[in-house]
């Protein structure tokens, strides 16, 4: 069952494919590889692009969707995990789930008859991921030779962006506050495929000469325990850290923002910042990952 969980369960040239894929989405409106396609969207936590840009994509593409939102649906609460997807695999072709456990997906996606794709989760937020590589690529042509810097929480985003990196190689530093750090069993798995991953405290090292500065929300949604803002506050991406990257250095953020917290408004303004682009990339990206979990060929 091709299922869209994490990366990590994808191999190099499948990634590659993907975001190929999505550049081919990007200038093509007119397949209709969805027709007569229903597809389940459950979502237990909020959220703006990733629900709309699958909804919209499943609408272009000739598909029909159907919105379980947290009020109707929270994962294994009325029946079990189990029951419900074998319920929903009766009706619908294909499930995309936004939900707080992993294991819940995992659950989920064990028992699925039809495609599972992760919308987010506490652990990990793989379509963000494939849809900035887009960016990235248009941005800044290629991967390779080019250091992508992390800065922020240790959060969702990132642990997709780590697996990305063990499959494709790029550079990766990732610049976070002492007392938090990313999952130890994905870094090993990561550095055994790609040594160019670094984790520092130090936000001016991992500035120096990057080509891609990205950051995220210092509290995602559900997150019980975050470390006080004063502690994130030295990993503000602002003028002052852009000024030490490359000069044709890209700045990236997933969104929803928060302005003057995690970036300043003048770099999430300003002309370094390809924000919107990444956000509509989710659109095209979107719709490759659906192409490759209905395993239809163009
Ligand atoms: N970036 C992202 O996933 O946004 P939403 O939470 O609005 O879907
Ligand atoms: N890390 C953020 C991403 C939102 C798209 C969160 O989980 O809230």
């Amino acid at each position: 069952m091709p299922n869209f969980i994490d990366l990590k369960d994808l191999n190099k040239d499948q990634l590659i494919d993907l975001i190929s894929l999505s550049l081919k989405w990007k200038n093509n409106n007119c397949a209709q590889f969805m027709k007569d396609k229903n597809v389940v969207l459950i979502f237990e936590k909020p959220s703006l692009r990733t629900r709309i840009s699958f909804e919209v994509g499943i609408n272009q593409l000739g598909g029909n969707s159907y919105l379980l939102n947290e009020k109707e649906m929270q994962l294994g609460e009325r029946e079990t995990v189990e029951d419900t997807a074998r319920v929903i695999e009766r009706y619908a072709d294909m499930v995309i789930i936004r939900c707080f456990g992993h294991d819940q997906l995992i659950k989920y996606a064990n028992i699925s008859e039809v495609p599972v794709i992760n919308a987010l989760t506490d652990f990990s937020h793989p379509c963000q991921v494939v849809a900035d590589l887009i960016t990235i690529k248009e941005h800044l042509k290629d991967f390779e030779n080019k250091k992508i810097t992390w800065f922020g929480d240790c959060n969702n985003v990132l642990q997709s962006w780590i697996e990305a990196s063990g499959l494709l190689n790029f550079e990766l530093n990732i610049a976070c506050p002492e007392g938090i750090k990313p999952d130890e069993k994905t870094i090993s798995w990561a550095l055994e495929r790609n040594n160019n991953i670094s984790i520092t405290h130090e936000p001016q090292e991992a500035a120096e000469g990057a080509n891609c500065i990205i950051t995220d929300t210092w509290r995602s949604m559900g997150d019980k325990s975050p470390l006080p803002e004063d502690q994130f506050m030295p990993f503000q991406v602002n003028k002052k850290i852009m000024g030490l990257a490359d000069k044709n250095a890209i700045f990236m953020h997933c969104l929803p923002a928060y302005r003057n917290k995690e970036v300043s408004s003048e770099v999430l303004e300003g002309n370094q910042s390809v924000v919107f682009d990444e956000a509509e990339n989710r659109l095209h990206a979107q719709k490759a990952i659906m192409q490759f979990c209905l395993k239809l060929k163009f």
